[in-house]
């Protein structure tokens, strides 16, 4: 017969989705991967075959495989927000009405506000309530196509909350369809009841406290605040040094106020991303390049904070380090749960290409994570999770401020409750 039928696994496919226009958003060749009229087939929670419709039809069809019609549709990988601290206590509603009325960021964190009142509001929380509001925020993330989320602690800054933040991070990923990773971010900002001994609190975050939320199999990566206002060089090496002996990878908050020379410890380590690097050197992004550590840029808390020097883009482009973008959903500097918001702002306010800010959520933001074995494309043997987006191409996920064309998730090969009504109704 003229039709090619594929032969490669097609008696394996559990299920198929056809007639999407296809954006897989692979490294090399156009920037989206795009394919008009294509299909992708899954077989255990795996991507089986991506291609063309029309092979996929047939084989559908000579195999009586289960069809799932896309009807021109985009498909892209399941987005990733590489970079949240959304189980917290508490708002900071007030400082932001502070913030408005001049005081800045940084004087209110010295004043003993900022980081540490959410510390005091976490740490009256119970897990059931941190669930409840974590959960809310991470629906309304998931709802935009997200499907993998990486979570902070940060807002303990003693064991027994730290631990508590990540077994509630866990919590979301068991009750809810999307997949989770804890980074324990042991040095967030120096605790008031430790104010007069920064050296005893830094040794126990890097000490008893790691090994033990370590132990209990609680943390994928650790996360120190590089700062001014937060930590130093040599504090952040010490914790870092202590994590790399456990055999962990770091994120680093660098470069977001100052440039205490973050990135460059960062890549050091072999850090899998520096965050935020508003404030960056040449060498600092050398250094990064030639780690292959990602930069995660969050224009929410850029935005937020209403700062005025954008991460120095052309400089992280022409240094060829991979930029991932992230909504960095805290309660103080981006109280955001868009992602597809914060792209937008990745290319307003910081001039990434559309293209550059989508890989930024799902290719480079998988990189970030240490998962781009399992995510991030759309690419046969990864894990089988995509969004459908009612859009004409995929450029317009960043250009829409407030809009959410996510009419169907799929998760390990499940189509979301949630989401795929809409799909089957269309
Ligand atoms: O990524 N910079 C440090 N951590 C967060 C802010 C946390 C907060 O203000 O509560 C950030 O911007
Ligand atoms: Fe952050």
């Amino acid at each position: 017969m003229g039709l090619h039928v594929p032969t490669l696994d097609d008696r394996e496919w559990d299920r198929v989705w056809i007639g999407a226009n296809i954006a897989t958003m692979a490294a090399g060749g156009e920037p989206y991967g795009g394919m008009v009229d294509a299909a992708l087939a899954v077989k255990g929670g795996k991507i089986a075959w991506v291609g063309a419709a029309a092979d996929a039809r047939a084989t559908a069809s000579a195999r009586n495989v289960p069809v799932e019609n896309c009807r021109g549709l985009w498909m892209l990988p399941g987005l990733i927000d590489c970079h949240t601290h959304l189980v917290y206590g508490g708002n900071r509603v007030e400082e932001f009405e502070k913030r408005l009325c001049g005081v800045s960021y940084e004087e209110i964190a010295r004043a003993g506000g900022g980081i540490q009142s959410t510390v005091n509001a976490t740490r009256a929380a119970d897990a059931e309530s941190l669930l409840a509001s974590a959960t809310g925020r991470a629906k309304r993330l998931m709802a935009e196509g997200v499907t993998t989320i990486e979570v902070k602690s940060g807002y303990g800054l003693e064991l027994d909350t730290e631990r508590r933040l990540l077994e509630v991070a866990r919590e979301l990923g068991l009750r809810l369809p999307v997949s989770i990773r804890t980074t324990y971010l042991g040095l967030h900002a120096l605790p008031q009841e430790f104010r007069t001994d920064r050296a005893e609190f830094v040794a126990r975050a890097s000490g008893p406290w790691l090994e033990s939320l370590a132990a209990a199999g609680l943390v994928d990566a650790v996360d120190a605040f590089c700062e001014n206002i937060a930590f130093t060089l040599a504090e952040t090496e010490q914790f870092l040094r202590a994590a790399q002996k456990l055999g962990l990878r770091a994120h680093v908050h660098a470069g977001q106020l100052t440039d205490m020379g973050g990135a460059e410890l960062a890549a050091k380590y072999h850090a899998l991303s520096a965050d935020h690097l508003e404030y960056l050197s040449a060498g600092g992004a050398a250094a990064l390049a030639a780690a292959g550590t990602v930069a995660v840029l969050s224009p929410g808390a850029y935005f937020t904070l209403r700062q005025t020097t954008p991460p120095p883009v052309a400089l992280l482009r022409q240094a060829g380090v991979a930029m991932a973008v992230a909504t960095d959903c805290n309660p103080g500097s981006s109280p955001c749960t868009s992602l597809l918001l914060a792209l937008n702002m990745g290319c307003t306010l910081f001039g990434l290409t559309p293209a550059e800010a989508l890989s930024g959520a799902t290719r480079h933001a998988a990189q970030a994570l240490g998962i781009e074995a399992d995510a991030g494309t759309l690419e046969v043997g990864k894990r089988a999770d995509f969004a459908l987006y009612d859009i004409d191409r995929p450029a317009e996920l960043c250009y829409n401020l407030g809009a959410n064309p996510c009419v169907g998730v799929v998760r390990s090969g499940i189509a979301r409750a949630d989401a795929g009504a809409v799909l089957h109704g269309r």
